[in-house]
């Protein structure tokens, strides 16, 4: 018997390299997003384990939809991956209040929504594990990044909170940190920024600077598999970990933002991302 898995956010990226990953190891998944016709592509693959679900997160009518089909299938759902999510970039003082509430909706209060839907089955099964997906950036926040790095730092508190609340039932519950990973997320992050270099003003010569540091993340990351086996140890490690970082190689700057004053974290991301001259410049063009 498989032990079945719901990921959300499985038709680009990560999502869809855990799917892929997690039925070829084994598992029966339920691949959701709300776009169907990419998740047509997974049918048929790793033997058949895949089943395509059509998934709004903020959308409750759809979570309910999804929730029935799977227990009409009289499966039990041994494990939850939050993964769907959006970026919204830009400064805190341009962006739109109804851009902060769309990160939130989906980023936060979708995993939410999955989780009440999911855990109630887990609890009474005594047994089930959660994955969340976090990121980098919900301990590290840069510049322009002030809607999405609240919203991971939200998830880390909400998954910490989690994690203790349903140990005692049996469920486990885990953060899988990515830090920058090849996927499209980093091209429609581009856009947003470049939109707010086009409108000029007081912020555009930093975005700029700091759109030409974030162009080369993306791109030069690994594939979203090396997020795919960290997802798939937190499902399967028999003590699992609270936290997976995923490349590894992203603990490094993980460890010093919690050894480094914010003074020097300030300066350092200053000089990283070009925002100590920009900031002179523009005193001196006001
Ligand atoms: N790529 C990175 O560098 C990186 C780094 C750190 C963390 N992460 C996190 O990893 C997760 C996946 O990112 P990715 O890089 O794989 O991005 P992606 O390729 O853009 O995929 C995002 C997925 O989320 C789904 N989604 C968005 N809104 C949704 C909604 N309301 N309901 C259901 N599904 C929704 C999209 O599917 P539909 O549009 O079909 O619904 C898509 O499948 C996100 O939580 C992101 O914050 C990514």
């Amino acid at each position: 018997m498989h032990q079945s898995v719901l990921i959300t956010g499985a038709s680009s990226g990560i999502g869809e390299a855990c799917a892929v990953h997690l039925a070829h190891k084994g598992f029966r998944v339920y691949a959701a997003a709300r776009r169907l016709e990419k998740l047509k592509d997974l049918e048929g693959l790793a033997g058949g384990r895949i089943t395509p679900i059509a998934l709004d997160i903020t959308a409750p009518d759809t979570i309910e939809a999804a929730m029935k089909k799977i227990a009409d299938d009289g499966v039990t759902l041994f494990g939850l991956v939050n993964n769907a999510g959006v970026s919204v970039m830009g400064p805190i003082e341009k962006t739109p209040i109804d851009e902060w509430r769309r990160q939130y909706e989906t980023n936060v209060f979708g995993i939410v929504r999955m989780v009440q839907a999911a855990l109630p089955q887990m609890r009474e099964a005594g047994r089930g594990r959660i994955v969340n997906i976090g990121s980098v950036a919900g301990r590290i926040a840069a510049p322009f990044q002030g809607a999405y790095a609240s919203s991971k730092h939200a998830v880390e508190g909400l998954t910490d909170s989690l994690r203790r609340e349903t140990a005692p039932f049996g469920v486990k519950v885990s953060l899988v940190r990515p830090g920058f990973i090849n996927t499209p997320f980093g091209e429609q992050e581009q856009d947003q920024l470049q939109k707010y270099v086009d409108e000029g003003g007081a912020y555009a010569d930093a975005v700029r600077k700091f759109k030409h540091w974030h162009a080369k993340g993306h791109p030069t990351a690994p594939g979203p598999i090396v997020v795919a086996e960290a997802v798939h140890a937190a499902l399967t490690d028999e003590h699992p970990h609270s936290r997976y970082t995923a490349p590894i190689s992203n603990v490094g700057s993980l460890v010093m933002r919690n050894l480094l004053p914010s003074a020097v974290t300030d300066r350092v991301m200053a000089r990283v991302f070009g925002l100590d001259a920009a900031g002179k410049t523009h005193k001196q063009n006001p």
